[in-house]
């Protein structure tokens, strides 16, 4: 058996069919896609990993059971659905418009998350509720990443927007929504071989959240790369770095009124 055969056999079994994937047609276009092809030179390697990758034009090729999972919901055949594209901080859509909005894995991203999510408000009809996933303790590599880069006088913005029940309830009671929910939940828990996060590390510079590394002085960035790379060595067991991931998911509800 291939590497890739074995990588994408686990991806099944472990990623896809046990997080709840059941129709066989969606289950038959996993295993036949060949992942390893759409990701950028280098990365073929991570590409039946639980993480999304980084892609051209700032984008990313989502983790192998969002991809199933948002197949499997179109495979519904939902007649109520329709996709548009646009800029979420510039909405086209009237005030009053949606009974609820969810932000998946893009909070961060917004320039200003707090005009973002007050804009998000007035689209929130009264009594509507908003929902947005962000980083939380531990995070991973990128926890690493952005502890070792604030050792060195860079902050990078998206480890600290909503890593505690507090950040994530300011968050919504300055953009004025009532606090329904706040829970976290553990997304990945796969420890990887040293040399692969390092890889994955190289990588990441490309990510907009990590754009502060990759924008910091020559020097800066080599001594955060050498920090980084010293604190997953340190605590790394038998070569393999734990990588426990976790996410905030908080709901709040616009005043019905
Ligand atoms: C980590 S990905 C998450 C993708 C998907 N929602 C998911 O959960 O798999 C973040 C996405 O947010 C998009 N994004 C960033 N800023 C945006 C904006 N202002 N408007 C719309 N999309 C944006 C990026 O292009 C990227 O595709």
């Amino acid at each position: 058996m291939t590497d890739v055969q074995r990588a994408r056999d686990r991806m099944m079994d472990v990623h896809i069919k046990r997080r709840g994937v059941r129709d066989q047609r969606v289950l038959a276009a996993m295993r036949a896609v060949p992942r390893e092809r759409f990701v950028e030179p280098g990365l073929e390697e991570f590409a039946y990993e639980d993480a999304p990758l980084p892609i051209a034009e700032e984008q990313t090729i989502s983790q192998p059971f969002i991809v199933a999972a948002m197949i499997e919901a179109a495979e519904a055949r939902l007649a109520n659905v329709r996709f548009e594209q646009g800029d979420a901080e510039h909405p086209a859509y009237a005030a009053s418009s949606f009974d609820r909005l969810f932000c998946a894995s893009a909070l961060v991203l917004m320039s200003d998350i707090n005009a973002a999510l007050r804009c998000w408000r007035d689209l929130l009809k009264p009594g509507g509720t908003i929902a947005f996933d962000t980083a939380a303790k531990p995070f991973g590599f990128s926890q690493r990443a952005s502890e070792a880069a604030l050792r060195h006088g860079v902050r990078l913005s998206y480890g600290e927007v909503a890593d505690t029940p507090e950040r994530c309830r300011d968050l919504l009671v300055q953009a004025g929504f009532e606090v329904v929910d706040i829970r976290k939940a553990f997304a990945n828990t796969n420890p990887v071989a040293i040399d692969d996060v390092i890889a994955m590390y190289d990588e990441r510079l490309d990510h907009p959240a990590w754009r502060g590394i990759k924008e910091a002085r020559a020097e800066t960035r080599e001594a955060i790369r050498a920090d980084f790379i010293g604190s997953v060595i340190a605590d790394a067991v038998s070569g393999y770095v734990p990588n426990d991931m976790a996410l905030f998911f908080t709901t709040g509800r616009k005043q019905p009124s």
